[in-house]
C-alpha cells in the first residue's frame, strides 16, 4: 500500500517528526515564517493528512483544494483557523492539542499579569535608559495583586489553572463563562455576569475562545465598565479585544494597563498605536511556548493525525460528530 501523504506546515521536534516520518510520505515547510497562501494550497491539494500552525487558515478555499484530505491535525488548542463546520460536513475530523499546554499557557498569563501590575517592562527601560537616579516613594508604582480581585472571563481548563494561580496569591476570584461551577466552589470562585465582573474585578483575564460570538466581546462598551486601576490580560485570541477600544482606554486613563500575549492582527503591524503606550505590554503569542510543552504538543498533533490517517477516532477531536455518520 502507499504511504499515505502528509504535509506538515512547520519543522517539529523530531520526536513528533519522527513518528510521522516512520509512516508516511512526508513533505514539510521549513521555514520560520509561515508557508505563502499559494504554495500552501499546492501542497495539499494531493494530501491526505495536514497537521497545521494556528498561523495557517484552513478554510472552505482550502478544504476545496484537498479532494483527498481525511484528516486535519491543528497543534494548538485554538482553532479558529479552521472552518470546523465545512471540515464537519466533508466529514473530516479536525484534532487539536488540549490539556497539554493549559498550566504552561496560565503560567504565562500569571506572568503577564505581574508584570504589568508591577510595571517591570517599564522598569527595565528606565533601568537601561539610564534614568534610574535614586529612589523615591513614587518611583514606579504599581498594583497590588495579593487581595486583589481576579476577574477571569472563560472558566475553561486554562482559565481555571490561572484562578488556581490567583488563589495562590489570595485574590478574590470571580468568573464568567464555563460550566465547571464544582472547580469553582472548591477555588471559592463566584460567578458573575459580564459587566458585574467587569465592574468589581482588579484584573481581568480573557481565556474564551475565539467564535462568532466572543468576537470583540471586549469593545468600549466593556473597557468603560472596568475600574480605573483596572489590569486586562489577553492570553486568547487578539479579536476578542476591540484593539481600536483598547488603545483609547489605555490612552485615557479609563484603565491602568494591559497585558497582551494575542493581538488583531497577528503579527502586530510596527505603525500600531498600541505600541505607542507605556501601560500596554505585549509580547510575541508565546503562550505554550516552553520546550516540553511544545514538544508534548508537536507529539498529540502528529498522534492525531496518525489515528485519522488509520480510520480510527482522534484522541483529541473538535468536531466528534463526524463519527456520529459513520464516516469518517
Ligand atoms: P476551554 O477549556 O475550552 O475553555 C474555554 C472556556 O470558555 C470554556 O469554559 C467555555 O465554556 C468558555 N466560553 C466559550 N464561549 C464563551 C462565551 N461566549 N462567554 C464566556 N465563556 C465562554 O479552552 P482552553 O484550553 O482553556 O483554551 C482557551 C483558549 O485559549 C483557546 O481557545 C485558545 O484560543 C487560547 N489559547 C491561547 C494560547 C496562547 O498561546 N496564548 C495557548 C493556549 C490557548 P463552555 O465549556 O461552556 O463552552
Ligand atoms: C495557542 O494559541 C493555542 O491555541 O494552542
Ligand atoms: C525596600 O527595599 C525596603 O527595604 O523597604
Amino acid at each position: 500500500m502507499t504511504p499515505p501523504q502528509i504535509y506538515i506546515s512547520r519543522m517539529l521536534p523530531t520526536s513528533a517528526f519522527e513518528l510521522l516520518r516512520a509512516v508516511c510520505n512526508v513533505r514539510t515547510w521549513e521555514d520560520e515564517m509561515p508557508p505563502p497562501r499559494a504554495l500552501f494550497l499546492r501542497e495539499i491539494s494531493d494530501c491526505d493528512g495536514v497537521l497545521l500552525m494556528l498561523t495557517e487558515k484552513l478554510d472552505a478555499e482550502a478544504l476545496a483544494a484537498a479532494p483527498n484530505l481525511r484528516v486535519i491535525s491543528n497543534m494548538a488548542v485554538g482553532v479558529d483557523n479552521v472552518d470546523i463546520a465545512a471540515a464537519t460536513a466533508r466529514h473530516i475530523p479536525v484534532g487539536h492539542t488540549p490539556g497539554v499546554l493549559t498550566e504552561t499557557s496560565a503560567d504565562l498569563a500569571f506572568a503577564l499579569l505581574m508584570a504589568a501590575a508591577r510595571r517591570l517592562p517599564e522598569g527595565e527601560r528606565y533601568v537601561h535608559t539610564g534614568q534610574w537616579k535614586t529612589w523615591f516613594p513614587t518611583q514606579l508604582l504599581g498594583q497590588d495583586i495579593h487581595g486583589a480581585t481576579l476577574g477571569i472571563i472563560g472558566f475553561g481548563r486554562i482559565g481555571q489553572a490561572v484562578a488556581r494561580r490567583g488563589k495562590g496569591f489570595n485574590m478574590r476570584l470571580l468568573y464568567s463563562g464555563g460550566r465547571d461551577d464544582d472547580a469553582a466552589q472548591a477555588l471559592g470562585a463566584e460567578k458573575r455576569p459580564l459587566d458585574d465582573l467587569l465592574r468589581e474585578s482588579d484584573f481581568v483575564s480573557l481565556h474564551v475562545p475565539l467564535k462568532h460570538e466572543t468576537y470583540h466581546l471586549i469593545s468600549a462598551r466593556e473597557l468603560g465598565l472596568m475600574k480605573p486601576n483596572a489590569i486586562l490580560i489577553n492570553t486568547a485570541r487578539g479579536g476578542i479585544v476591540d484593539p481600536e477600544a483598547l488603545y483609547h482606554a489605555l490612552k485615557d486613563g479609563k484603565i491602568a494597563a494591559a497585558a497582551l500575549d494575542v493581538t488583531e492582527p497577528e503579527p502586530i503591524l510596527p505603525d500600531d498605536l498600541l505600541l505607542t503606550l507605556d501601560n500596554c505590554l505585549i509580547v510575541p503569542h508565546i503562550g505554550s511556548a516552553s520546550v516540553h510543552t511544545r514538544t508534548r504538543m508537536a507529539v498529540m498533533a502528529a498522534e492525531n493525525l496518525l489515528a485519522g490517517l488509520r480510520g480510527d477516532r482522534l484522541p483529541y477531536c473538535v468536531n466528534p460528530e463526524v463519527y456520529d455518520t459513520g464516516s469518517t
